[in-house]
């Protein structure tokens, strides 16, 4: 889709002649103050908030800030390719919604809301295990529009056998295991909201509809759902997973297998040999250890070992298209977009969702313009300086 920028520009400024009263914010930061006004406390903070002292989630913003972009002028960049290749399939942008549990907290649109705006704006959603809404609904909804499905891996095996079985009956194109929460970490706001969703039932619902999970119930979770969920604080997470594992889950699926959470590269190094298909750099956005790396600058040292082997994404901290832009050139094929769309969410369901991914989208497509590339396999990290750093000279 080429000027995708240009078009949703101009389509803004003609709304000047029929000002739309219910006019979404366009500016991250207003998106999330009004995400702020409408949400209470326990919700609000559940997504805004992170592990500790919320160091890593300002690490994450700061590694932006490090690096800057250095234009170049007069390379026709009028019509412009976003797209790429992934796994054999072509996306139209290098962006995903990244996976996000419990959305059902934030509006009652919830991960179909989140789902459908995907669809709408074909960018590949990653529905959560921890989703309220069971996988095989959030498939149904969306057709042949493309999806993967990110692993909590359980400590009950066959529930993690069997959660590998739906999504790859349902149609969920990848699996993305998070390996960075086999239990939660120390959240200061939740701890004094009191606020932890999934006891009151939310973001369980693929484990209350799963046959291996039930089965180990002494009565169905429509009877007994205080047992129930329970039973789901004992098996959520597995704390005692090492390298070896990974085969387990090769054995169970024959879907690409991505591994979320990766920030050393001596891990990268690990998950290279253990035959895994992808890596995505993260650190669950600041959400689980304080005082981690920021995302971003994990991300250059990752990319030097893998070597473009397997894909490398990233996320914990896309804002703006220049952080896709700058993510890109330092080596990341996509990016996962996670708070903003949830602050889309709950300003406005669906609807917010597609906002808060088009105008991403139209800010990078513009800035990759700006910068002087026309297509994103073009943007290398001769595009950026760092603060110390010099110009590269070499650009082409
Ligand atoms: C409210 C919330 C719930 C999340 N739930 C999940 C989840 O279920 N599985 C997962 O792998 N990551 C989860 N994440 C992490 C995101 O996938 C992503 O790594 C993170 O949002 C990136 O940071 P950023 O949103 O600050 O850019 C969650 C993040 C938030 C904010």
């Amino acid at each position: 889709m080429s000027n995708f920028g240009n078009n949703i520009q101009f389509s803004i400024y003609q709304t000047m002649q029929n000002p739309d009263p219910n006019r979404l914010p366009i500016v991250f930061e207003e998106w999330e103050k009004k995400a702020r006004e409408i949400l209470e406390d326990g919700p609000y903070y559940y997504v805004a908030g992170g592990a500790g002292g919320e160091m890593t989630m300002e690490a994450n913003l700061q590694a932006f800030d490090r690096w800057k972009i250095v234009p170049r002028m007069l390379r026709n960049v009028e019509d412009r390719d976003t797209t790429f290749e992934l796994f054999g399939n072509t996306y139209n942008f290098p962006l995903l919604h990244a996976p996000i549990g419990v959305q059902s907290i934030i509006h009652e649109d919830g991960d179909l809301g989140s789902a459908r705006a995907c669809v709408e704006m074909g960018v590949p959603f990653i529905t959560s295990s921890a989703s309220t809404i069971p996988l095989e609904k959030i498939a149904e909804i969306m057709g042949d529009a493309p999806r993967w499905f990110q692993l909590y891996w359980s400590k009950d095996p066959e529930v993690t056998a069997s959660f590998l079985r739906r999504a790859e009956a349902s149609g969920y194109s990848a699996i993305v295991v998070t390996l960075d929460t086999p239990m939660m970490a120390w959240r200061e706001y939740d701890l004094k909201n009191v606020y932890l969703p999934f006891l009151i039932g939310e973001g369980v619902g693929n484990y209350l509809t799963d046959p291996a999970f039930c089965s180990r119930l002494e009565k169905s979770p429509k009877e007994d759902p205080t047992a129930a969920i329970m039973h789901w604080t004992k098996v959520f997470g597995n704390a005692s997973l090492t390298w070896s594992d990974i085969a387990f889950l090769k054995e169970h699926t024959n879907l690409p297998i991505l591994l979320k959470g990766i920030l050393h590269p001596d891990d990268a190094k690990l998950a290279l040999g253990y035959g895994v298909d992808g890596i995505i750099v993260s650190n669950h956005g600041g959400r689980q250890v304080d005082g981690a790396i920021g995302a971003l600058e994990a991300l250059p040292q990752v990319c030097e070992i893998v070597q473009d082997k397997i894909p490398v994404l990233m996320d914990s901290g896309i804002r703006r298209g220049s952080d896709v832009v700058k993510a890109m050139a330092l080596g990341a094929k996509a990016v996962l977009v996670g708070r903003p769309c949830m602050y889309g969410l709950a300003v406005a369901g669906q609807r917010g969702v597609k906002e808060v991914l088009q105008n991403l989208i139209a800010d990078m497509d513009i800035t990759m313009a700006l910068a002087g590339e026309r297509s994103i396999g073009g943007i290398t990290k001769s595009l950026l300086v760092d603060s110390k750093g010099e110009i590269d000279t070499d650009r082409l």
